[in-house]
């Protein structure tokens, strides 16, 4: 086999093993089904205006106004859930992120033990340039130990 093909699959096989162990680890410490599928993608709202169970819980509900001035900070907010998911030892939000469209802003990582309720806060200055079409698209994810990889957008005007 050609070095290049070898070091190619080797990668696709590395990281698909990476992706199936995580599902299959959070199945073998817990004594829980967890559906492997939920970890091979980022999960969205299928159809937004009939969520499931699973999509209610799980979507990052974004709180943000939906026009800002440009420079002056204002603060979005990412609750998980449309009632807030459970934190505890064996099912948990590991990380709340917020990218500013493909950008990376900030992310809070927590831990299971239950002090903390999944929302966070975080303080955001856009300028002009962050918007050249006037909008900007806030992504906000996270990540349930059992369930995987979740994301939710919203637009705001930039004045
Ligand atoms: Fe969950």
């Amino acid at each position: 086999m050609e070095r290049r093909v070898f070091l190619k699959s080797a990668a696709i096989g590395t990281l698909s093993a990476g992706i199936a162990a995580s599902a299959f680890g959070a199945e073998r410490h817990y004594p829980v089904k967890v559906d492997p599928g939920l970890f091979e993608t980022i999960n969205r709202a299928k159809d937004p205006s009939h969520k499931t169970p699973l999509e209610m819980s799980h979507l990052p509900v974004i709180t943000a106004p939906s026009k800002v001035k440009a420079g002056e900070p204002f603060t979005v907010e990412v609750g998980i859930g449309e009632k807030l998911h459970p934190m505890g030892p064996s099912h948990w939000i590991e990380y709340i992120a917020l990218n500013i469209g493909n950008e990376p802003a900030g992310r809070i990582d927590m831990q299971s033990k239950g002090y903390l309720k999944p929302k966070a806060a975080f303080t955001v200055v856009l300028t002009k340039e962050d918007a050249p079409n006037g909008k900007v698209t806030l992504i906000a994810r996270q990540r349930c130990n059992l369930h995987g990889l979740w994301e939710s957008g919203m637009d705001v005007e930039v004045a």
